[in-house]
């Protein structure tokens, strides 16, 4: 285990619900989460929950760079990683349920946002303060994708007035990994931006 993972470990040992994982997603998890964002849309793409930068990675890899990625995250040690390893990435240190508040002001449009927040266990309300203001700069066409462990949607799609459907799974992660994507309208997920 390296050192950044040890940190991870060390913080899923003391808050097992608020890191929801006790290690960092594998290489195969982000790269099928990179395909899901549609990096020809324009603006930034916001990552929520970014831990050690394991999806920000991917993300790289996929051909987005870092000085596009404005990544979220709550736990100091795990913000400290990703200024380290993302020296050029605007990292936000914050709650995700107040990103309407952090999201820098020139930000009129997101390309895609990428989530892997413990979303699931959020009570609907602050569900809806994460994904209100994504959805709002996302714009139409725009996908909520959201990584997680749960073979329903991890969403309330009932209750929020969304869209959404499982478009991933990763059966060689440590546990078997879904991913979900939202919009606000009628999907077109299948329109070929998706590779
Ligand atoms: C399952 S881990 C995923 C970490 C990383 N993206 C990965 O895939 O390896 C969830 C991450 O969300 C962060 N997190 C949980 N609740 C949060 C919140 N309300 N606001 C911001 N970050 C949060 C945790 O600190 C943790 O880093």
């Amino acid at each position: 285990m390296n050192a950044d993972a040890s940190v991870f470990f060390a913080l899923w040992l003391k808050k097992p619900l608020r890191i929801a994982a006790a290690n960092p997603s594998g290489v195969r998890l982000a790269d099928a989460v990179a395909r899901w964002v549609d990096l020809a849309r324009p603006g930034p793409v916001l990552e929520l929950g970014a831990g050690t930068g394991s999806l920000t990675q991917g993300l790289v890899r996929a051909g987005c760079s870092p000085e596009r990625i404005i990544a979220l995250e709550r736990e100091p040690a795990l913000v400290a990683v990703l200024r380290r390893e993302f020296p050029t990435m605007t990292v936000i240190a914050g709650d995700a349920t107040r990103i309407g508040d952090y999201l820098p002001g020139n930000v009129e449009r997101l390309a895609g946002v990428v989530s892997s927040l413990p979303i699931k266990w959020f009570p609907v309300a602050a569900q809806y303060a994460v994904i209100r203001p994504c959805l709002d700069l996302l714009g139409p066409g725009g996908r909520f994708v959201q990584l997680t462990n749960a073979f329903s949607s991890p969403l309330r799609v009932d209750r929020l007035r969304i869209t959404g459907r499982e478009v991933g799974r990763v059966w060689f992660n440590l546990l078997p990994a879904q991913i979900w994507a939202y919009s606000e309208c009628s999907p077109s997920f299948d329109n070929g931006a998706a590779r």
